[in-house]
């Protein structure tokens, strides 16, 4: 977890017991959040420019990006500070966020106008509708997912984004050669999240001791990961390729 996110609210049972009944369940909590002067500016002015609709049919992202360049998507963005340094060091290159908080989409879009970058894209909506609905197979050069929220509770479990499903979907998505990433502060959650990759088809452990890679240095690192190395906490980085 990083310094821009508070833990998820506890769920009460009885909105667990709908959620299981209707529909699909979900990887977030809804959060009412106040904004600041600087999000909702961003809201405001950014949203008719770089938010992006839940279609209903892959997106051409060379026409959206009036280009053919690398692609990356990242989920959970959170206030959009590693998207915002990653999209900004590399213009060579296209990226997609999608967040479902609003104060942190309204956070990016105001770096996004801030900074002047052209290469940001946004969904501010569920993540695995974006990816069903919206993105093309073998599309991705890359798919990033800093921090997911653990939910550390066992009867929590399966809201982890990362299950058996998300782990097929994401490699459908995936070029062959394109890379899942994942980064975590919560060790049970890396180890989950190994025992899940270890058995999905279709793709090849990118660390050598067959577990984490070191910290890449394309993952910026937060002012949450600094004080955590200070502290002595630990932060796992999993990089899977897809392979057919
Ligand atoms: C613990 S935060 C981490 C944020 C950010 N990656 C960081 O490192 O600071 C996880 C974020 O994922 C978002 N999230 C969780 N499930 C999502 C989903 N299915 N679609 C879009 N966003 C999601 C939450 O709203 C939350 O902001």
């Amino acid at each position: 977890m990083t310094d821009s996110h508070v833990p998820p609210p506890e769920l009460p049972e009885a909105e667990e017991g709908q959620e299981r009944q209707h529909r699909r369940i979900k990887s977030f909590v809804m959060r009412a959040g106040r904004m600041t002067e600087g999000q909702q500016r961003g809201l405001d002015q950014g949203r008719p420019l770089f938010v992006l609709p839940l279609a209903d049919a892959p997106v051409d992202f060379d026409q959206v990006f009036g280009r053919s360049a690398p692609r990356t998507l990242e989920i959970g963005f959170g206030m959009g500070h590693s998207l915002l340094e990653m999209a900004a060091a590399a213009p060579d290159q296209d990226f997609i966020g999608v967040e479902v908080h609003y104060p942190g989409v309204g956070a990016l879009l105001n770096g996004v106008l801030t900074q002047g970058l052209t290469n940001v894209r946004v969904y501010d909506c569920d993540a695995i509708e974006v990816l069903n609905r919206c993105i093309a197979d073998n599309s991705l050069d890359r798919l990033m997912l800093f921090f997911p929220d653990p939910w550390h509770k066992s009867r929590h479990h399966k809201r982890r984004i990362v299950q058996p499903e998300f782990a097929e979907l994401v490699r459908s998505k995936l070029k062959v050669g394109g890379v899942l990433h994942m980064a975590t502060d919560w060790e049970p959650y890396a180890e989950y999240m190994l025992e899940v990759m270890h058995v999905a088809p279709g793709y090849r452990n990118l660390a050598e001791d067959g577990k984490c890679v070191p910290r890449p240095a394309e993952r910026p690192i937060t002012k949450f990961e600094r004080r955590g190395e200070r502290l002595g906490h630990g932060v796992w980085d999993l990089k899977f390729e897809k392979q057919d």
